[in-house]
């Protein structure tokens, strides 16, 4: 049979296709995103491997499907398992994007060494297996620093007795460099890995596209590829994708409506903290947050972030003050700090980091206007503790009592934590689950909580002094009375 040639115009931002160039794409209005890309004979092509062929599906009753939400696959990374909603799932596809740098390669490949019961691939098209190597090695050292008795193995899953098994069960990962997506099939299905992770999927690509790796249309088909193997072979998939400032490199709604889970790995690469986000969960909630620390031996978890993160601290100074926000479901104590001094310069400045600046903005107006205080000629910075960033309204009210400390140069006691949503006319407003921040704050050993006034269910809680808050120029106060 003739070759057919076909070709055909994908946006390298939205992956529409178009049958001729146009200038720009009809379907996102970007312009001069349109590259040419030659299908040849991609039906007869595609690949499907060779355990698949000779199966067909056939409706079936739904009642007669075995409910499934059975075997996951434990992962010794409790943080990646809470994440994926409990484990690994069998024959679904997971995609984690984050920038260059944040720790990809090294939280997947650290979840391929420590999983001794799981036979691991790990493709890698980006660097070579002695860069992979050395990777581990580095990952590894932890266990020789500190070995644990034979015998005592699992049960508890310190990262130290994760790196003491590596060393032993290392054998159970594999590393190919390949890129070609039909050959990575023939090695799976030579080798039949309980996990394959692939670093990137922007390196990939299939015969029957002739496009560049990490062109839209690559990235796109070879996840089908991918998708349609793993849910013939049960094989789970990790995909890493990068990510720029913008999305992703190649059109993120291509790829998010395809695979079952998108997890987004963020952080400070100044900072060692990184967040684990479900953007995506076809088997579990997305409202869970994995905590990492990045050290010199890979990522740790981080079991109670609050405690880190508030430090030991015996004393505070003013302008400091600690708020119980939410990532996710998890509760979460930071550190709100602020520095409010008179303005150098004409103009003031202000500044925030972790923070909306305009929100900041808009505290210093409603202080400035309900309370009084003659914020105009200050500069004012804002910072949160360990490189976080928090968008939920409830940290307003531990932002605007920092700025009233500093501003004030008195220090708020240090058992004191705070929670509320500050409104335009100076009013604090109910949050989200008041009662888990303030069971937090009282497991962390503050004595004092604001809350809100008007918070509905909340009922004396042991150990903790709730005040109730209603307006802004009342805390003032309560606070330093
Ligand atoms: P990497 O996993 O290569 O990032 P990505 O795959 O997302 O591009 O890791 C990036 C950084 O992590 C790198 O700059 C070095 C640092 N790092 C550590 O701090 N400790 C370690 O043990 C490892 C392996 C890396
Ligand atoms: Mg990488």
């Amino acid at each position: 049979m003739a070759a057919k040639v076909r070709s055909q115009y994908v946006c390298q931002n939205c992956g529409s296709a178009f049958p001729q160039w146009l200038g720009q794409c009809t379907s996102c209005k970007q312009w001069n995103t349109l590259v040419e890309e030659v299908r040849d004979r991609v039906e007869e092509k595609r690949g499907t491997p060779a355990s698949v062929k000779g199966r067909t599906p056939k409706p079936v009753a739904i009642g007669d499907i075995p409910a499934q939400d059975g075997p996951r696959i434990p992962l010794s990374d409790r943080e990646l398992a809470r994440v994926m909603g409990g484990g690994l799932v069998p024959g679904s596809i997971t995609l984690i994007g984050g920038e260059p740098g944040i720790g990809k390669s090294t939280l997947l490949l650290q979840t391929a060494l420590r999983n001794p019961h799981l036979k691991t691939l790990y493709v890698s098209g980006e660097e070579s297996e002695h860069q992979v190597k050395m990777r581990a090695e580095r990952l590894e050292v932890a266990s020789n620093e500190s070995r644990v008795p034979s015998g005592e193995l699992l049960g508890d899953e310190s990262p130290t007795r994760h790196s003491a098994l590596a060393t032993r069960h290392s054998e159970s990962c594999y590393v190919l460099t390949e890129t070609n997506t039909q050959n990575i099939f023939k090695h799976i299905e030579a080798l039949e890995p309980g996990l394959v992770v692939i670093d990137s999927v922007q390196t990939l690509h299939t015969a029957t596209l002739d496009a560049s790796p990490g062109s839209v249309g690559q990235v796109r088909e070879c996840t089908a590829e991918i998708m349609r193997f793993a849910k013939a072979t049960d094989v789970p998939f990790v995909l890493i994708g990068h990510i720029t400032k913008d999305g992703f490199i190649a059109g993120p709604k291509v790829l998010e409506h395809m695979v079952d889970c998108v997890l987004q790995f963020e952080g400070d690469r100044d900072h060692a903290y990184r967040l684990l986000r479900p953007l995506k969960n076809r088997f579990g909630s997305t409202n869970e947050l994995g905590i990492y620390e990045m050290h010199g031996t890979g990522l740790a978890a981080v079991e109670d972030p609050s405690q880190v993160l508030l430090g030991d601290r015996r004393e505070r100074p003013s302008g400091v003050a600690v708020s119980a926000t939410l990532e996710g479901q998890r509760p979460l104590l930071i550190e709100v700090q602020a520095l409010v001094s008179s303005a150098v310069y004409g103009t003031p400045q202000r500044s925030a980091t972790g923070f909306d600046l305009r929100r900041l903005n808009m505290l210093l107006a409603v202080l400035e206007k309900r309370c009084g205080f003659r914020l105009g000629q200050k500069d004012v910075f804002l910072n949160l503790a360990g490189g976080f960033r928090v968008e939920e309204p409830a940290i307003d009210l531990a932002v605007v009592c920092a700025v009233l400390s500093s501003n004030a140069d008195i220090a708020i006691p240090m058992d004191t934590a705070f929670c509320g949503e500050v409104g335009l006319t100076g009013e604090i407003r109910p949050v989200t689950r008041t009662e888990q921040r303030i069971a937090e704050a009282q497991k962390l050993g503050f004595a004092r909580i604001f809350v809100p006034k008007g918070t509905k269910g909340i009922g004396p809680v042991k150990g903790i002094q709730l005040v109730q808050v209603g307006q802004v120029n009342e805390v003032l106060g309560a606070l330093f009375g």
